[in-house]
């Protein structure tokens, strides 16, 4: 299985490059699972002050990422031979959801476009990116921060990155469902006792109480998540 390769494209690069050396994607790199190139999106610019933005046509506040030396990294990327994805963070994309997560999990080589500013050149969205993605309703100061929730949550999801092989399966979202309470030591936590059932030793019945837990938890925070079949939502592919 080769190890799938990422490219992080970024305006301020050092906002991503520390965190990636923990926790389970620092460990998946130090592994062989992943490869991640983060490129400084300054050194594509070919001018003497290095500008990789400037105003937008038509007039209106904040910078616009400039086309050119946002496509010569992205060609640099591909030099060898095209990604499975170019996507572009922004909150006007798709949603991201796991199913999206779980397809991409399966490419061999992702670029990431993390923008900046008032955004990027609408030429390089229509003929360069392939995927536009938002990690959730609100507005960040730029795509790095959700360049890396997205390598998170493909990195967890390579084989052989999580010690266990089902605990990626077991996670809320795989099924549609939340997850159930988890407990750990002590047994009585300042007069707070964690359930027998879990202490009983009685699989079938912590199973099935997990079963139960799960529902209820998604029935009364995420009842939309009930109607949603996993999958559905990338059918129309
Ligand atoms: N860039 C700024 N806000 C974002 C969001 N919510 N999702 C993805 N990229 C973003």
């Amino acid at each position: 299985m080769p190890a799938m390769h990422i490219d992080i494209i970024a305006a301020i690069p050092d906002l991503v490059r520390e965190p990636l050396q923990h926790s389970i994607v620092g460990r998946a790199q130090e592994a062989g699972h992943v490869t991640i190139e983060v490129h400084d999106l300054r050194d594509y610019a070919t001018d003497k002050h290095r500008q990789i933005d400037d105003y937008p046509f038509g007039g209106g506040a904040g910078m616009v990422l400039k086309p050119e030396p946002l496509v010569r990294c992205i060609e640099a990327c591909q030099s060898e031979a095209p990604a499975d994805a170019v996507v572009y963070l922004t909150p006007d994309g798709e949603p991201l959801k796991q199913p999206r997560v779980n397809q991409m999990s399966m490419h061999d080589h992702v670029i990431m476009v993390a923008g900046h500013y008032k955004g990027i050149d609408q030429r390089v969205r229509d003929h360069y990116v392939t995927h536009e993605i938002s990690i959730g309703d609100y507005v960040l100061s730029g795509g790095e921060l959700p360049a890396l929730v997205l390598v998170d949550a493909l990195v967890r999801l390579l084989p052989g990155v999580l010690g266990d092989a089902s605990s990626a399966l077991t996670d809320s979202f795989q099924d549609g469902l939340l997850d159930a309470p988890a407990y750990t030591r002590p047994a009585v936590f300042r007069g707070h006792r964690v359930p027998d059932v879990l202490r009983s030793g009685n699989h079938a019945r912590i199973d099935e109480w997990r079963d139960t837990q799960r529902i209820e938890k998604t029935r009364t925070r995420r009842p939309d998540l009930l109607d949603n079949e996993l999958g559905d939502e990338l059918e129309d592919e």
